[in-house]
């Protein structure tokens, strides 16, 4: 297996604006947790989603016993709940519970959760670390990581929020199993992202493993989702606030957060709108002579045997394409687009919206 986890199940992000996030893997929650958690207990708060609450119930057990005092917010699942008031809801919440500057949050579910727990303790009392307990796949492959918080606007997706690197983050895989299977797909869409712009070998890896991949086989995931937390902290060390590099990992999201918008981020998941993203990208990048049509083929096909909507692409494409103008990467009217040289190497460049739309035809 080209990525052993045995060697080193820690992995220690490196920003580049100076910050350490130590990410531990494994299973139990439980004992994986205190282990990125400030040393001396203090007061934890812990945000988690309605459908993981007795993941939050068993890991503010297991802190309890370590000396650690806990409070708890519980919030809706899903992304309806990526709003302003969900923020001044938590907020007032820790306060009214008592967390004061020396406690820390403690993000326990998907990438709606990290996102709003993250915001939330980027703001609350001018800042508290957050300790990120991702649960969903998505979560795990690459939100839980970076410090990018946010909520939605009604004018289009994230458009509010911060930069706030976690202290630390947990990952075990063995949460997967109680995640629903179109969540899961939506989460190997990123997986495919991570494999198709960075590691040639990852893309192998995962194709030839299709079946006990698509199936969440543990033995395999855990590898993976620390192939990609390490494929997206080479760019963190980079380029953490997105000044140019980070700009790579929005491959898909160009298109996808389009679509997710005009699917009024209920109809599609995440993860299935930036699968219909990349091979929207894919497609004019190819068009345009910034990539070959070949590579398209290749990820438009795995991530179809993942199960993910590819083939609604073009349905959704004419749809979102009023929405792809609303983009918050937009500077005189061109947004930047992901291409791929032959060898592998990737690059950006800035592409006139109409060019784009022309290319996706
Ligand atoms: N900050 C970042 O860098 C970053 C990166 C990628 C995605 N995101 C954001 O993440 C969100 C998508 O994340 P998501 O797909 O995890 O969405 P999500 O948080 O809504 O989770 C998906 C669903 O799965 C449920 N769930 C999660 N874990 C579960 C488990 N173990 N068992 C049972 N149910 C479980 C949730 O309750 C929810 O219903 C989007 O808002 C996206 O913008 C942020
Ligand atoms: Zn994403």
């Amino acid at each position: 297996m080209p990525f052993s986890l045995a060697r080193t199940p820690r992995l220690v992000v490196q920003t580049s604006t100076g910050e350490k996030t130590p990410v531990v893997f494994g299973r139990r929650i439980e004992s994986l947790v205190p282990a990125v958690m400030p040393r001396k207990p203090g007061f934890a708060w812990i945000i988690a989603d309605r459908n993981v609450q007795s993941v939050a119930d068993r890991l503010m057990r297991g802190l309890r016993g370590l000396g650690w005092q806990t409070g708890c917010s519980v919030i809706p699942p899903g992304e309806k709940t990526k709003k302003m008031s969900t923020i001044e809801g938590l907020c007032s919440g820790m306060h009214e519970g008592g967390l004061d500057r020396g406690g820390c949050v403690v993000a326990v579910g998907g990438g709606v959760t990290g996102d709003v727990a993250g915001f939330a303790a980027s703001v609350y009392m001018r800042g508290i670390p957050v300790v990120q307990v991702p649960t969903s796949l998505i979560a795990m492959v690459d939100a839980c990581i970076g410090g990018k918080t946010g909520v939605n606007l009604p004018g289009g997706k994230n458009l509010a929020g911060t930069f706030h690197q976690p202290y630390g983050a947990a990952v075990a895989a063995d949460l997967l199993k109680t995640l629903p299977p179109r969540h899961y797909r939506s989460g190997l869409a990123e997986v495919v992202k991570y494999a198709v712009v960075f590691d040639r070998q990852l893309f192998k890896f995962i194709r030839w493993n299709a079946v006990g991949v698509r199936e969440g086989d543990e033995r395999l995931m855990l590898p993976v989702i620390r192939r990609c937390l390490e494929l997206k902290a080479g760019v963190l060390r980079m380029d953490t606030l997105e000044h140019g590099k980070r700009a790579i990992l929005n491959f898909g999201h160009t298109w996808g957060h389009a679509i997710e918008a005009a699917g009024g981020f209920r109809r599609l998941t995440h993860g299935e709108a930036v699968a219909m993203g990349m091979v929207l990208e894919l497609k004019a990048a190819s068009n345009l002579g910034m990539a070959d049509a070949s590579l398209a083929e290749a990820a438009g096909a795995l991530l179809q045997e993942f199960g993910l909507p590819v083939k609604s692409a073009m349905e959704w494409r004419n749809r979102a394409a009023p929405w792809l103008a609303g983009d918050k990467k937009k500077l005189r009217e061109a947004i930047p687009l992901v291409g791929f040289k032959k060898a592998g190497a990737i690059f950006l460049r800035r592409v006139n919206i109409k060019d784009i739309l022309d290319a996706t035809c």
